[in-house]
């Protein structure tokens, strides 16, 4: 087992941009090796992120097979242990009443942002519980605490994600791989482009700190939870709400 954080390589899904490149400048930055997964890297420079990954793949976490090619790969050129996997790639969906939300939009929505985060957890947990350590973060959202009206497709996802991890939090509870999820409220990221200006404001309204999140908020939460400091917490949502959410 190594808990050190120096000699550790993490996983972030939805790398490229937004939440998840600050969660993976963040880590690197605190000398953990990181490994970026996305659907799309377009536009994406390493240097001019000021990043030097261990490696940057391409996969589509609703894709099985692209996460388990993906997961082994990571695992060969990390040297034989991945540590960390912070499940971060998502998307918001189309903004629209339940009754006339496109079926095929409500099926992407779940795929990507819960079936994801359990193809991406299914590869890692055997791995990780037979090295005896692992630290797992997924993010989800207040939406999956509140709900979000027009948004039910990613509050339904979201709130999977964090009844999945307190079920596979507890299940692997005594193995040393322990598994948490963060629900942010809005920061600005390029996620905003899916929605209305009308729902940025009614998000925004409800925070009372009275101001967005900001992504480095984000990446410092997760870098703790990631790390061996958290160690007796499990299967747990921290909130990221600006006071919004206090339960
Ligand atoms: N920005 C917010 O206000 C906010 C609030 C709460 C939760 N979140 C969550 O944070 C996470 C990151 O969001 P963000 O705001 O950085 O959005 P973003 O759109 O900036 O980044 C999301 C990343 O996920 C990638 N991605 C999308 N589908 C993918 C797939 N099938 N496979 C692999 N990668 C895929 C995208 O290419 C993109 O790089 C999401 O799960 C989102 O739901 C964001």
């Amino acid at each position: 087992m190594n808990t050190n954080r120096q000699a550790q390589t993490a996983i972030i899904t939805g790398g490229a941009r937004g939440l998840g490149l600050g969660i993976a400048k963040r880590l690197a930055d605190e000398g953990t090796d990181v490994i970026l997964w996305d659907v799309n890297f377009q536009g994406f420079d390493a240097a001019t992120a000021g990043l030097q990954p261990l490696l940057q793949q391409q996969v589509d976490v609703s894709n099985w097979e692209s996460v388990g090619r993906a997961f082994q790969e990571a695992v060969e050129v990390a040297g034989g242990q991945i540590q960390i996997l912070v499940n971060n790639a998502g998307i918001n969906g189309p903004i629209a009443p339940t009754a006339e939300y496109p079926l095929d939009q409500w099926q992407r929505v779940i795929d990507i942002d819960l079936t994801g985060v359990f193809h991406c957890c299914r590869a890692a947990i055997p791995h990780m519980t037979h090295k005896g350590y692992g630290r797992i973060v997924n993010v989800a959202s207040i939406a999956g605490k509140e709900g979000n009206p027009n948004s039910a497709a990613y509050a339904a996802a979201k709130g999977g994600v964090i009844a999945f991890t307190k079920s596979i939090a507890k299940e692997i509870a005594q193995s040393g791989v322990l598994v948490n999820c963060v629900a942010p409220t809005m920061a600005e990221t390029d996620l905003l482009q899916q929605m209305t200006p009308e729902f940025i404001s009614g998000i925004k309204a409800k925070i009372p700190m009275g101001r967005f999140l900001k992504i480095e908020e984000v990446a410092a939460m997760v870098a703790w939870i990631a790390g061996p400091d958290c160690s007796f917490t499990t299967g747990f949502t921290f909130d990221l709400t600006g006071g919004r959410a206090t339960y």
